[in-house]
């Protein structure tokens, strides 16, 4: 009886000092535990993921040219979208206009191109209340390409 009760207490023992361990060790490893951060890498053409916007368009050297040249001569009088100043909004100028041609004959004297009679310029004359525009002889046809390039990527 004696015997057994022995062998029961050093079994318990046992079992006591292996739960102790496995109890430790458990601690030991929360304690060491640090989680990985969760990267999720986004696969291309993820529909998921929302699209990158796109950088804005960066104008060419002759645009820019002719942005500066805009705003030093045709400005005051004209914006390069649609709003009417003096004159029109000239966003969509080079579809609206009769031709290239006809745009270099109206920069360098548009009220030539009235006297003319021809029959745009005298429409547009009207409309607007036969304010005569002002006169750029001295533009050169690249300078006046430049500022068409860039009312052109201003769209319309
Ligand atoms: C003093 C004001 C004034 C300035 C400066 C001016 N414009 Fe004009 N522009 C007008 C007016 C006003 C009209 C409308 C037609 C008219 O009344 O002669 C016009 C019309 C136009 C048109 C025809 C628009 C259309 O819808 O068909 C073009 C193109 C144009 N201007 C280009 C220019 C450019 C390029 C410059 C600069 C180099 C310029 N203008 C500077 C007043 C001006």
């Amino acid at each position: 009886m004696e015997e057994t009760i022995k062998k029961l207490q050093i079994a318990l023992g046992v079992l006591l000092i292996a739960l102790l361990v496995v109890f430790i060790t458990g601690a030991a490893l929360i304690i060491s535990y640090k989680p990985e951060p969760v990267v999720i890498t986004p696969k291309p053409g993820d529909p998921t993921q929302p699209p990158k916007p796109a950088a804005p368009a960066a104008l060419d050297p002759v645009a820019q040219k002719g942005e500066s040249l805009f705003k030093n001569n045709c400005a005051a009088c004209h914006s390069a979208g649609d709003d009417v100043v003096v004159g029109p909004g000239l966003k969509g100028i080079s579809k609206r206009a009769p031709s290239k041609d006809w745009l270099y004959k109206w920069i360098h004297n548009s009220s030539a191109v009235v006297a003319s009679g021809d029959a745009y310029g005298n429409q547009i004359f009207n409309k607007f209340n036969k304010i005569p525009m002002q006169s750029f002889p001295d533009l050169a046809n690249e300078d006046i390409d430049a500022i068409l390039k860039y009312l052109d990527a201003q769209g319309g």
